[in-house]
């Protein structure tokens, strides 16, 4: 797989940590592309000895050449900001997924992104919110949903420890559905909810 990042990274973290140690595993991160130059994904992709790249819109025919290169089969879009070449989408529909930090189709669409989307669920007064993966298409946000994981919103969240306690839900559940997707099986019928009693 390929993975998108534009910031630390602690999701591109989680899919090494779970992929890129074992001979076995059925996915491997191969190539991470980041937005710019400096950020924490790029960092831990260099410690993992993982190739990179820094793409620019303004060269939008230089992304696809990369991962036909590189025989991506799987991108994954993990706190990925910008909108990905409808070239790129086409060629990877159904092959390329986002995680979002929030339960779509709630808090999601242009504009939503990292802390904003707590911000907005906090202002909201909604009691639960969650980490969403989903197929990507040409709009922010808006392609099927594959798999979701609830977590609970404390009246006295500030938007960091919200942030936080998805970011934890995020760790688990978008390595889990690369594995199922690896696997050839359908993650949107996997159970992925914690049991309540
Ligand atoms: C994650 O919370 C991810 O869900 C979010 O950015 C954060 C990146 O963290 N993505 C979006 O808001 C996309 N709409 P990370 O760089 O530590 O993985």
């Amino acid at each position: 797989m390929a993975v998108f990042a534009s910031g630390e990274g602690s999701n591109l973290q989680a899919l090494l940590d779970r992929f890129n140690h074992e001979d076995h595993s059925p996915a491997r991160v191969e190539l991470v592309v980041g937005s710019r130059p400096g950020i924490g994904a790029l960092e831990r992709a260099a410690s993992a000895g993982v190739p990179t790249m820094v793409w620019s819109p303004a060269e939008p025919a230089l992304l696809l050449q990369r991962l036909e290169a590189d025989a991506i089969d799987l991108v994954v879009l993990a706190g990925w900001l910008r909108l990905v070449p409808p070239a790129v989408v086409h060629r990877y529909q159904a092959r390329m997924i986002n995680i979002h930090p929030a339960l779509l189709p709630a808090f999601g669409g242009a504009g939503m992104y990292g802390a904003r989307v707590h911000e907005a669920v906090l202002a909201a007064g909604v009691r639960v919110s969650g980490a969403t993966v989903h197929f990507v298409d040409d709009e922010y946000d808006s392609g099927r949903i594959l798999a979701q994981w609830p977590v609970p919103v404390l009246r006295s969240d500030t938007p960091a420890e919200l942030a936080a306690r998805v970011l934890q839900a995020e760790h688990r559940i978008l390595p889990a559905v690369v594995d199922s997707l690896a696997r050839g099986e359908d993650p949107a019928i996997a159970s992925w909810l914690p049991s309540y009693p």
